[in-house]
């Protein structure tokens, strides 16, 4: 996978000028990348802000999959598996790395990266391209009035060196290009299969706040196409949306 990277020094969110990019040039966007050293409108997924100060990696890049918009949500997994294998290579050995449903990853159980989906479709309701945005503390992180308590590369460990931005950049395409590759070829099963090896709170507890109630449970997989299953006291449900706690943080 080729890509184009257009830095910027200050901008309001690189989701937004990926999304101008692919509705004006919809057969040229695959691989374009927007990043920016700070973002003042940064977003997260429901709308919440991600704060994105000087230091942490934000970028958004644009994909254009042939596959329809069911298929195109396995990219969630893709994508947080290629940024857990770019930080399994320069985490301390004993540091404890996990997958949250559908896309954080958490050091510690603590935070550290941020993946937001977002579908574009044209006037006939078909797929035009995902743009998949990525917050990464590499230096930074709030230390207050997140949804779950964050972390930073730095402050799990990580030397200066290889906590710099742009090195985790380069670190993060050549493994998204691998697994991007790979699951366009093979499908999702294995994709699957390694994100739940370091699913966080497989077969425990876990409570889901959805738009209108909150559904408590036991996580027990993911289904083939990456919704959550849960077994409640009267029945087991599939949840593709919502999020999730665990019962201990
Ligand atoms: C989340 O965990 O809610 C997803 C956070 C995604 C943040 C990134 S930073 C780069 C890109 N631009 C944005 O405005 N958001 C994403």
């Amino acid at each position: 996978m080729e890509f184009s990277i257009h830095h910027y020094d200050e901008i309001d969110s690189t989701m937004n000028v990926v999304r101008d990019y692919l509705v004006n040039n919809p057969t040229k966007s695959h691989g374009y990348i927007v990043q920016s050293d700070l973002q003042t409108g940064g977003r997260g997924r429901y709308g919440r802000q991600w704060i994105s100060p000087i230091g942490n990696l934000y970028f958004s890049l644009c994909v254009t999959p042939n596959v329809n918009l069911t298929k195109a949500s396995e990219l969630s997994f893709v994508i947080c598996l290629a940024i857990g294998e770019a930080l399994q290579e320069i985490l301390p050995k004993k540091t404890k790395m996990l997958y949250k449903w559908p896309n954080d990853i958490l050091i510690d159980d603590l935070k550290v990266c941020g993946i937001l989906l977002e579908a574009n479709t044209n006037l006939k309701n078909e797929l035009q391209g995902i743009i998949i945005g990525i917050g990464l503390n590499c230096l930074d992180f709030p230390e207050s009035g997140t949804l779950v308590p964050a972390t930073s590369l730095i402050d799990r460990g990580v030397s200066a060196a290889n906590a710099d931005k742009q090195k985790m950049l380069d670190r993060i395409l050549q493994k998204i290009s691998f697994f991007y590759e790979y699951w366009l070829k093979n499908g999702f099963q294995h994709i699957r299969e390694l994100w739940l090896e370091r699913a966080k709170g497989l077969n425990e507890p876990i409570k889901i706040r959805l738009e209108q109630k909150e559904l408590t449970g036991i996580f027990r997989d993911l289904d083939t196409q990456g919704a959550l299953i849960v077994e409640t006291e009267n029945e087991t449900i599939k949840v593709t949306a919502g999020d999730v706690y665990f019962k201990s943080t």
